[in-house]
């Protein structure tokens, strides 16, 4: 008992001598610590990642646990075409940002995809804050898909002139393709395009690289491969410049395991070059290109533009509409900066 007094008392004595400066590396800790956390969530909030998975393995191959979860979009599960495991899984990035049609449009394209077969949608928003009205638009769809926030690099959104559109987005969605994928197929498909599900079924088994039509491309209305008794004689688009792969973004499809085997495989940021730009870091030549959409006789997608809108004026928030469904509404809609 007494020698345990002593040392209580030692220890005592010796806090007693350094307690000043004990409680200074504990607050010099701390802040450490804190200044760690603050870092930790700031880089966490960066490249928030948010998969949902309404379908059962292999999908849920590599996805961390704690980001399963069931859509809550049940409803149309009924509705989505029976899974076939056979199947390879299309992966669909699609770039977004956030503008009054971003909801119309990401509605349209997600109930085309709806129709389509494993099939995994990689919606790669141009932001960094997460969008509450994208996620609740994809957890009702049901199915599954990843949601990535991908902001364009500020040094080319100051810069004048074009922007390289929707190249962070497309290079977010090839890393996580990178990350959790196997096999199956990537498509670039841009969030206002309008595709017939044709073409999804036209490119589930592409090899390498495939290629096909696209309508509605430059004033030749018109991006294909020129194709005689099967062979590839070269490329018709209104632009060519100096492109090796004259071609539109939504007029061809790429292997996963072909692009895991070309780490260094991504797409650039240069605009007018991007579809260019990627296909040259695949190495590939084009007599390894399969032509597809029955030999690139179809036309099963079309890069369609949608007009300038306005969106929810401000005067919904007046407070006269204060308990009416408006105050529902504004909550839910793109409104107006002012
Ligand atoms: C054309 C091509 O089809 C695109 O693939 C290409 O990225 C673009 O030109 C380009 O070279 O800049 P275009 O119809 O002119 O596309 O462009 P948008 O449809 O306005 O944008 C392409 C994609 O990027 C869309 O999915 C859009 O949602 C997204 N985007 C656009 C962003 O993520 N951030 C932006 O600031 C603008
Ligand atoms: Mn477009």
């Amino acid at each position: 008992m007494a020698g345990s007094k002593e040392t209580q008392e030692i220890r005592r004595g010796k806090c007693a001598c350094s307690t000043s400066r004990k409680r200074l590396v504990s607050k010099y800790l701390s802040v450490v610590f804190l200044v760690l956390a603050v870092v930790m969530l700031a880089y966490e909030l960066s490249t928030v990642r948010i998969d949902r998975i309404s379908c059962p393995p292999p999908y849920d191959r590599g996805v961390p646990r704690q980001e399963l979860r069931m859509p809550s979009g049940q409803a149309n599960r009924a509705e989505r075409p029976a899974e076939s495991v056979d199947l390879p899984t299309i992966y669909v990035i699609t770039p977004t940002y956030r503008r009054p049609v971003q909801i119309p449009e990401l509605t349209r394209l997600g109930q085309t995809l709806m129709h389509v077969p494993r099939l995994h949608w990689i919606v790669a928003e141009d932001t960094n804050n997460t969008n509450r009205q994208v996620l609740e638009l994809l957890d009702h769809l049901g199915m599954p898909y990843t949601y990535l926030t991908t902001p364009m690099p500020s040094k080319y959104r100051k810069k004048a002139g074009s922007k390289p559109k929707g190249v962070a987005n497309r290079n977010g969605g090839l890393d996580w393709v990178r990350q959790h994928a196997t096999s199956g197929v990537i498509y670039f498909a841009d969030d206002d395009n309008t595709y017939d599900i044709r073409v999804f079924e036209e490119m589930r088994y592409t090899k390498r690289v495939s290629m096909f039509p696209v309508g509605l491309v430059t004033n030749k209305g018109l991006s294909t491969p020129v194709v005689r008794n099967g062979k590839f004689v070269s490329f018709y688009d209104g632009w060519i410049s100096k492109r090796i792969f004259p071609v539109d973004m939504a007029g061809f499809a790429i292997n996963v395991d072909f692009l895991l085997k070309r780490p260094d495989a991504r797409m650039p940021f240069v605009p007018g070059y991007e579809e260019d730009g990627m296909l040259r870091s695949l190495n590939i030549t084009m007599d390894e290109v399969e032509f597809v959409a029955k030999n690139c006789t179809k036309v099963y997608a079309w890069h369609t533009r949608t007009g300038p809108s306005h969106g929810a004026a401000r005067t919904i928030l007046d407070a006269k509409y204060n308990n009416t469904n408006l105050q529902t509404i504004r909550e839910n809609v793109y409104l107006n900066k002012k």
